[in-house]
């Protein structure tokens, strides 16, 4: 089968514009163009979907078209074909499986979207069997879950499984006995095991399905080893009930759920209800969210209610099907072109719908993180119009290759916000641009950085906009600043106002700017002054966390403080010198190291200390040539007192501790040394002897 892709594009694109037309303002020449082009859409995208598995549209848009033409086919009788797609639902079966004839045909059914239809059925089926009229005493009706799978026969011969076919286009179907031999709830053999109680003949049908928890770990395999991966569920269950190996079949974790009949023979049932309780005692599965409703008005009920029990299924259904429950009566109804008259599936609204990225832009969360995020045309999915959807982060967007301009499959899961599934690859133009996250932030224009291992791109900025609540609101907490009084509601309206601009404008606040805030006294501007001021003295390990440096908690922080001793140190800092330090891996070294990149931090940072921030205990800026080293000492030295050496090496701007671990740089041994020196050895730290020492110090 060959397919003009040009050609069906631009049908596409026409078919859409004439959508509401009247179809009584047709010519009959408009007419026979319009069903040409429909019928060469639909026959398109049956191929798509049942032959190649591979669906280009959402089966809402592949519904609406079909309607269309229905509609168009009604007004014009005449031009209704026997080829018409509405004289049959489906595809031929692909060459290479044996083709099989269902006995009885298997049918479709009519679709309905709304609960006025549904009582317009029962109107028709009243009307049709006479039950006003006193022919039929009542009608009853069975509501099902409509499950989103694939159908298939299985034929039973003295109770054993001989052929099982997929259903095609209702009339032929594809040979796949093998593949469904491997579903577990494919019986080999009817129940009870006894060939006598077995009904001579039995024509099963049912749908296969796949949960969508396997689904989705099937695609995560997929993704692992580079094979395209299934739109949904039920293309994942068709694609592995329609392989040529039976082998890859059995892999997949495949279910059915059966619910009608073909032929029958050695065994009766008179009602869909009574075949419903009959089937599982062959062992042939039924799914058990049937209800038999005595009304319409249960079944509307039923509707409703698996409507909300929808997203707890753990399998995907697209609505319900209602069955006259009376087989006599059903036969009574008869069949109109491929779908019974008795039954009735009720869609529920589509969770997904295609739709066309026209640019991909990018937010700024309150952290920094940015995220790219897809805008898209207009489309109403599941009664909600969708217009965005997050792409989360570069991978992401990387995995599914998404570009704009791309036609893409949307889909929204109950009160799941909606997400991209996939991209219509066949789609693509050649136009569509390739999306990167950009290396500077959208709002501030400071560098972003993805940090090793992180997803997440970020923004490096200390004074940017979109983040500046969060950041104040960190800067002056309990365990940074501690400014007490400067609590969110406060600093959402300095931020507003624009009277803090960066964390730096904290300290030339001024009383009156404060006053202007809502409910702001004058004695509560001069506490929070008072502990603005307060918070000027502070620790470089307090205001280093206080900057919110990505990764650099407090105990960073700490440890940051504690190796440079000054700020200027630390921002001079190169990213191996970071990297050098125990407990700094590459993701804190990248992430301090951008952040003074930044020529905006660096202003904020130099206002702090001109706004008059001070740090306690910052070491002289010369003579320290240990800085940053660590020494433990052992056993007795000859010239100097424990102290008084720890004393030296903390003068020259390195640190004195006792006990032993891999981030020690020297170990001082004197005479006399205790188990220090052995473990020292072991770690292969570097031994000093008290000379050696004294070289270091400058003493020798
Ligand atoms: S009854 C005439 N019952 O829906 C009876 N079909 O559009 C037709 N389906 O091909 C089948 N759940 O794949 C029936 N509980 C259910 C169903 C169901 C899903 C599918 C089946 C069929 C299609 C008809």
């Amino acid at each position: 089968m060959t397919f003009d892709l040009a050609k069906e594009k631009d049908t596409n694109k026409r078919t859409g514009k004439h959508d509401d037309e009247d179809v009584e303002s047709l010519s009959r020449k408009e007419a026979t163009a319009r069903i040409a082009e429909l019928r060469r859409e639909i026959n398109y995208h049956n191929y798509r979907y049942y032959v190649l598995d591979s669906p280009e549209i959402s089966d809402a848009k592949y519904d609406r078209t079909l309607k269309r033409l229905k509609e168009i086919e009604e007004g014009f009788p005449e031009l209704v074909t026997p080829d018409s797609p509405t004289q049959r639902v489906g595809a031929r079966p692909l060459e290479a499986f044996r083709e099989v004839r269902h006995f009885v045909p298997m049918l479709s059914l009519s679709n309905a979207f709304s609960e006025e239809e549904i009582r317009d059925f029962d109107t028709r089926m009243r009307k049709l069997l006479g039950v006003e009229s006193g022919v039929e005493k009542d009608v009853r009706y069975i509501a099902e879950p409509k499950l989103d799978g694939l159908a298939v026969e299985l034929v039973y011969e003295n109770g054993t499984l001989s052929v099982g076919s997929t259903r095609g286009d209702g009339v032929t179907g594809e040979d796949v006995t093998q593949n469904l031999r491997t579903v577990r709830s494919v019986p080999l053999r009817l129940l009870p095991d006894r060939r006598r109680a077995l009904p001579a003949l039995l024509e099963v049908r049912g749908e296969v399905i796949i949960r969508i928890e396997e689904f989705k770990k099937l695609n995560r395999e997929r993704e692992r080893e580079g094979e395209p991966l299934f739109a949904n569920p039920r293309n994942a269950a068709a694609g592995s009930l329609r392989q040529l190996d039976p082998g890859i079949t059995a892999s997949r974790p495949l279910e059915v759920f059966f619910y009608g009949i073909g032929r029958a023979q050695g065994v009766k049932f008179d009602t869909q209800d009574g075949l419903l309780k009959a089937l599982p005692k062959f062992g042939l599965r039924v799914n058990p969210h049937v209800g038999v409703c005595d009304t319409i008005e249960e079944v509307l009920e039923y509707y409703r209610d698996m409507m909300q029990k929808r997203d707890t299924l753990g399998y995907e259904i697209d609505g319900v099907v209602v069955k006259v429950n009376d087989f006599a009566q059903q036969d009574r109804l008869g069949t109109i072109s491929r779908s019974p008259r008795w039954a009735l599936a009720v869609k529920f609204p589509a969770r997904q719908e295609t739709t066309k990225v026209t640019d991909i832009v990018v937010q700024v969360g309150r952290t920094g993180a940015l995220t790219p995020v897809a805008v898209m045309e207009p489309v109403n999915v599941g009664g909600v119009t969708v217009s965005r959807a997050t792409l989360h982060n570069q991978d992401e967007i990387d995995r599914k290759d998404i570009r704009i301009g791309d036609t893409v499959i949307l889909q929204r899961a109950g009160d799941v916000i909606p997400e991209i599934v996939s991209v219509i690859t066949s789609n693509r133009t050649g136009r569509e641009r390739r999306f990167r996250i950009p290396d500077t932030c959208p709002v501030c224009g400071s560098d972003t950085v993805r940090l090793p291992g992180e997803a997440v791109t970020r923004c490096t900025g200390i004074a940017c906009a979109a983040q500046l609540k969060e950041l104040v609101s960190h800067f002056a907490s309990r365990r940074a600043m501690d400014i007490q009084g400067l609590g969110d509601k406060i600093i959402e309206q300095l931020t507003e106002k624009g009277l803090v601009k960066s964390v730096a404008d904290i300290y030339s606040l001024r009383p009156a700017e404060l006053m202007t805030l809502d409910r702001m006294g004058e004695k509560l501007a001069n506490n929070i002054l008072a502990s603005v001021e307060k918070s000027k003295n502070t620790t470089l390990a307090r205001l280093l966390y206080a900057l919110g440096i990505r990764h650099a908690g407090e105990h960073i922080s700490r440890i940051l403080a504690d190796h440079f001793g000054r700020m200027d140190r630390l921002r001079a800092a190169s990213l191996e010198e970071l990297q050098e330090i125990g407990e700094i891996g590459p993701q804190v070294a990248l992430s301090v190291r951008s952040f003074f990149d930044q020529k905006i931090n660096i202003a904020v940072v130099d206002r702090l200390f001109a706004g008059g921030v001070r740090v306690r205990g910052e070491r002289p800026r010369s003579g320290a040539r240990l800085l940053g080293k660590s020494f433990v000492f052992t056993g007795t030295l000859e010239k100097y007192e424990r102290e008084e050496a720890s004393r030296i090496v903390e003068s020259l701007g390195g640190k004195a501790t006792s006990s032993i671990s891999q981030k020690i740089d020297y170990v001082v041994a004197g005479k006399e040394p205790g188990s220090k020196l052995r473990k020292a050895k072991e770690l292969g730290i570097r031994i000093l002897s008290e000379k050696e020492f004294e070289e270091l110090i400058g003493r020798s």
